[in-house]
């Protein structure tokens, strides 16, 4: 086992000028489950093949233990990777695809048979070792492709995206073993997806990357109670926070017809920056609703007691069972807005209804519109 360090590593491929992976920081401790995510090109996979040796490294230092791997080729390194494209040998058994590395590195074939059982046993194999890959289904082929790393027993697993071959149903089921045999395994693991929503439910910390730099690196529960700017903050979550820019008052922030308080120093230093809005960030379930009806908004604002609160006029109600969202438009500043708002499955208003909400006390977010960083703690 062993801690994993990239220390301002950079890679700039040849006939580019922008780096691939610019300068990155993440120090990963001994049996961490740590999970690179962000959009497609954003350089995960080069961040992971910088570590495994098969992309050379054009600045800063890769660290696994105390060993500065940098330069050292991929079979000096310690680590076994499982791709996407797991590639089983279809001529082979099962066992003989999980033993073949350390067939190639001359282990004595009984202790490869050993190690391949006892793999084979972790990963529920054991009645399909006789088995060519084509008799397998897609998980069990994926489960062999762990296999494969598991019996090589390194200090590092790397991981690219090793679930997208699967269907949406697997995927999930596949990945909550994958993440419990890491922690039984507990050996330190460097885990590629685009898909947030594994991210955050497989690691323990996850990094969000973004055209090659570094966003933040965090506990699923700190980048999503506390995205550090705009772009985390829209790509954690499903359906995404909502993320509205608006005009700053005294004392808070004018969302609708109502102040929102949001804290003083958030807006100091909004204002210093010389800003004159900030972009408040709320997500979905964090609205409460005040009161809802079908009268218009443009009534309810003109009236003595208009509702407190954004009118959202509902274009779609979604109802997934447990949760409603219903996806609507605001007004502010004039300008019609997109809002997701969840609401109990027991009260989902129609489409066509209007509702009036307000962001909870203490669940919205401040962010800098101009440079988008977190402005609120
Ligand atoms: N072999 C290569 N040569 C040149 N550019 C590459 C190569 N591989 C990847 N890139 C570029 O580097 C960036 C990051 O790619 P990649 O690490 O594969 O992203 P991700 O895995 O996050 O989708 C992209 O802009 C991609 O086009
Ligand atoms: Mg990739």
């Amino acid at each position: 086992m062993a801690t994993v360090s990239f220390d301002k590593a950079t890679r700039i491929y040849p006939g580019s000028d922008k780096p691939a992976v610019d300068a990155l920081d993440i120090e990963i401790e001994d049996g961490e489950f740590l999970v690179l995510v962000g959009p497609s090109g954003c350089g995960k996979s080069t961040s992971l093949r910088m570590l495994a040796g098969l992309e050379d490294v054009n600045g800063g230092t890769i660290r696994i233990g105390d060993r500065d791997v940098t330069h050292l080729p991929p079979k000096d390194r310690d680590i076994a990777m499982v791709f996407q494209n797991y590639a089983l040998y279809p001529h082979m058994t099962v066992a003989d695809n999980m033993g073949f590395a350390l067939k190639i590195a001359g282990v004595p074939k009984a202790e490869i048979r050993k190690k391949v059982e006892e793999a084979a046993k972790i990963l529920d194999l054991t009645e399909y070792l006789d088995r060519k890959p084509k008799a397998l289904s897609g998980g069990q082929r994926q489960r062999v492709a762990m296999g494969r790393a598991i019996v090589r027993e390194p200090q590092v697993f790397l991981m690219d995206e090793p679930l997208s071959n699967l269907d949406a149903k697997l995927r999930v089921s596949t990945r909550t073993q994958i993440a419990s045999l890491q922690r039984r395994l507990g050996i330190t693991t460097v885990y590629v997806t685009h898909d947030q929503v594994e991210a955050m439910t497989m690691g323990d910390r996850v990094a969000v990357l973004k055209d090659g730099l570094l966003q933040q690196v965090d506990t699923p529960r700190n980048m999503y109670d506390k995205p550090a700017n705009l772009f985390v903050a829209g790509f954690i979550g499903s359906p995404a926070m909502n993320l509205v820019e608006v005009p700053i008052t005294d004392g808070g922030v004018k969302f609708g017809n109502s102040v929102v308080p949001v804290s003083r120093e958030a807006l100091k230093a909004a204002t210093d920056k010389g800003d004159r809005t900030v972009t408040v960030g709320v997500r979905p379930e964090h609205f409460d609703v005040v009161e809802q009806g079908g009268a218009p908004a443009s009534l309810s604002k003109d009236s003595a007691d208009a509702p407190a609160g954004l009118a959202v006029s509902v274009n779609v109600v979604e109802e997934t069972g447990a949760d409603g969202y219903i996806y609507g438009t605001v007004e502010v500043g004039g300008e019609p807005r997109d809002l997701v708002v969840r609401v109990s499955s027991r009260a989902v208003p129609e489409k066509g209804a209007t509702v009036h909400v307000v962001p909870r006390p203490g669940e919205t977010h401040v962010f800098s519109t101009s440079t988008g960083e977190r402005l609120s703690d």
